[in-house]
């Protein structure tokens, strides 16, 4: 399937986009939701710090209301009135009981007026409780003396009575008891007491016992149960002291050893935060022994409620916009693409060849690489065009130069040839003239035997004539043996004749008469020279020039005759044997030596002294016989000498 290419670009774009965007605004919000953390973790350090101002203040408040308490001139009056005999303070005329009335009523109108105390006394300084006004639910009372119990042992009056004028002690927060068992419900309490003094003598000491889930107010603040923030105190050990979930508090009361802030929380820290939880915590020296570690937690539920709700719409305006720019990116790569179409479609165009596109390099105005291209294109083709025009021009010019050296060649090859003909024709010629030679010689010798009859009979003639034998019927006799011997002569001239004419149309004729012919005409040298000549085999037709084929033959009798005289062999022998259309030529005289055997048809190669040969013989026999007469002349060596084979059928 095809797709073009801005519609990759639209999907390829719209893929990037989306990618990109999401993967930004995915990290963006991350950064974001780490940011908002920090910040949460930030305000809830600040809202920390209030907290606890707010409890030490509230602690604060309960030494005011003690040290007021310890101060009030009814308490000076009752220890007056505890050391006289009778009981009676002479300063403000009271008796202690009027006094203890008057203090209770003090107490009581503290008690009814702030919410978290719950027990208010006043211990003598053995330890004996003088007066206790306490609140339970079903209100506020006073506790009867017979009921006053002695608390020297308590820790808070231990720690109390030593300490000097002015000077308070704060107890640490444990669940109130009362008589040796838990108050319910659960009471955790603060003890603040301080001793008193009256005249600079220690009189005794005022305690005050608070409810600090009532006393510190910040703890309600929290209370709401859809409200993400939460807080804790803890004592030293870690123990919660304040909890929401209260079954987890004073967890070293009930061995709920696992009920800790660090149980539940990575409380080694001072602050941090998780994926769902943003942790502060403080610590509260509000004595000089006592501390406690105040704690603001935070879900981070919210913000990922907040997450889900972003991430997806995250995801759907990063589509939306990656939409926005695959269109945008496809408008505008369309835009683009245009004359990149119309480039590939006149690229195409000159590919096949047609070149009539070029035009349309005109219409693109892109002011780009585009047009750059587009602009080099046209230049290209331009310059294209021009060397296929030159290449043109030059191809005609190579080819009219070929033409005229082709012309020229023909010419040079017509003169050649003319010229190879003319020198084959000399050649002929003086090979011609050279074998006259032989032939004068060969003539001479026919004409010697003839010539003696005819000058015997001439001087027969002479003497017979003395003798009067001279009749008719004798000189008869005389004219027709001299004419038969004339006739003999004048033969033997026709047949030279016939021999050098130089043939002009082609015959049929049988080889074995020429040969005959050629013999007759060499038979007196050849006998005059001791040589031998058998002809035999049956005779067969072949079509050419009678005489050039003649030429051959007497060419190689007489390389054979010349062999045989050179070797001076005895019984020599030349042999023409005809079989199945071919000649062979032998003779006894040694044979042709291995190293020049492949040379001998070449022209000009002789063995022969200077005059004696032109080597010319076996060149002109092979080109008349392959040439001329379209048969094969081969050599080899015999036992004995050389043969020479004409082949007609190949
Ligand atoms: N029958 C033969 N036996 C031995 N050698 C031969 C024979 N025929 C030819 N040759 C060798 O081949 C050579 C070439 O022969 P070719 O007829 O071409 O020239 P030529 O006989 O030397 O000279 P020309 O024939 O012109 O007088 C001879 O010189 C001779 O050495
Ligand atoms: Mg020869």
């Amino acid at each position: 399937m095809k797709i073009n290419l801005s519609t990759k670009v639209g999907i390829g774009t719209f893929v990037i986009a989306a990618v990109g965007i999401f993967t930004i605004a995915y990290l963006s919000f991350h950064i974001m939701m780490q940011y908002s953390k920090e910040t949460s973790l930030k305000h809830l350090n600040f809202e920390l710090t209030q907290d606890k101002n707010s409890i030490q203040n509230d602690i604060k408040k309960i030494v005011y209301d003690a040290k007021i308490l310890a101060n009030d001139n009814d308490i000076k009056s009752y220890s007056r009135a505890f050391y006289n005999p009778y009981n009676y303070d002479a300063v403000t005329n009271r008796t202690l009981e009027g006094i203890d009335k008057n203090i209770e009523e003090n107490f009581i109108s503290l008690l009814s007026h702030n919410k978290a105390y719950f027990n208010i006394r006043l211990l003598y300084k053995n330890g004996q409780e003088l007066l206790v006004i306490y609140k339970d639910d079903k209100g506020i009372h006073a506790r009867p003396k017979k009921g006053l119990q002695d608390k020297s042992e308590k820790r808070y009056f231990k720690e109390t009575i030593n300490l000097p004028q002015k000077e308070v002690y704060i107890s640490d927060i444990s669940l109130n008891r009362e008589y040796g068992r838990f108050s319910y419900p659960l009471t955790p309490t603060i003890r603040v007491a301080l001793p008193i003094y009256i005249e600079k003598k220690l009189f005794g000491m005022l305690i005050i016992n608070a409810n600090i889930n009532k006393l510190f107010d910040v703890l309600q603040q929290y209370d709401d149960v859809d409200s993400p923030k939460r807080i804790y105190l803890a004592d030293k050990h870690g123990y919660y002291i304040y909890n929401q979930d209260q079954s987890k508090t004073f967890g070293y009361e009930f061995s709920h050893i696992n009920d800790t802030i660090y149980h539940d929380f990575d409380a080694k820290k001072q602050s941090y935060f998780t994926d769902d939880l943003l942790f502060t915590s403080t610590t509260l020296a509000y004595s000089k022994n006592e501390m406690i570690r105040i704690i603001l937690t935070s879900s981070v539920g919210f913000l990922k409620k907040d997450r889900n709700t972003f991430i997806d719409s995250l995801t759907f305006y990063s589509i939306i916009i990656a939409l926005c720019i695959a269109i945008i990116s496809l408008v505008l790569v369309r835009y683009l693409i245009t004359p990149l179409t119309t480039i590939t479609k006149t690229a195409k165009a000159i590919a096949t060849g047609d070149t009539t596109q070029v035009m349309d390099f005109d219409t693109i105005h892109t002011n780009d690489e585009i047009q750059e291209l587009a602009t080099s294109l046209q230049t290209m083709l331009k310059k294209l065009e021009e060397s296929k025009k030159d290449i043109e021009k030059k191809v005609e010019q190579r080819t009219e130069e070929l033409n005229t050296l082709n012309e020229n060649l023909e010419h040079i090859v017509k003169e050649k040839t003319a010229e190879n003909i003319k020198q084959l024709e000399a050649l002929q010629q003086q090979s011609k003239l050279a074998s006259m030679g032989e032939m004068i010689g060969a003539i001479a010798h026919q004409w010697r035997q003839p010539l003696n009859e005819l000058s015997i009979s001439i001087q027969n003639l002479k003497y017979d004539y003395e003798d009067g034998l001279i009749t008719e019927d004798y000189l008869n006799e005389f004219i027709a043996s001299t004419k038969k011997i004339i006739k003999f002569m004048s033969d033997t001239i026709d047949d030279f004749r016939n021999f050098y004419r130089v043939d002009k149309v082609k015959e049929k004729f049988n080889v074995k008469d020429a040969i005959e012919k050629v013999l007759s005409i060499q038979k007196a040298q050849l006998v005059n020279n001791n040589i031998e000549v058998t002809l035999q085999g049956e005779g067969f037709e072949i079509i050419g020039f009678k005489n050039e084929f003649q030429q051959v033959i007497l060419n190689l009798i007489n390389n054979a005759k010349d062999i045989l005289l050179q070797n001076k062999v005895k019984n020599a022998k030349i042999t023409i044997e005809l079989k199945n259309r071919t000649i062979s030529v032998r003779d006894n005289g040694g044979g042709i030596p291995n190293e020049i055997i492949d040379r001998i048809f070449e022209p000009y190669f002789t063995t022969k002294e200077q005059g004696k040969g032109t080597g010319m013989g076996l060149y002109m026999s092979k080109m008349i016989i392959e040439e001329n007469i379209k048969a094969k002349l081969n050599v080899s060596n015999t036992p004995e000498g050389a043969e020479f084979r004409i082949d007609f059928d190949e």
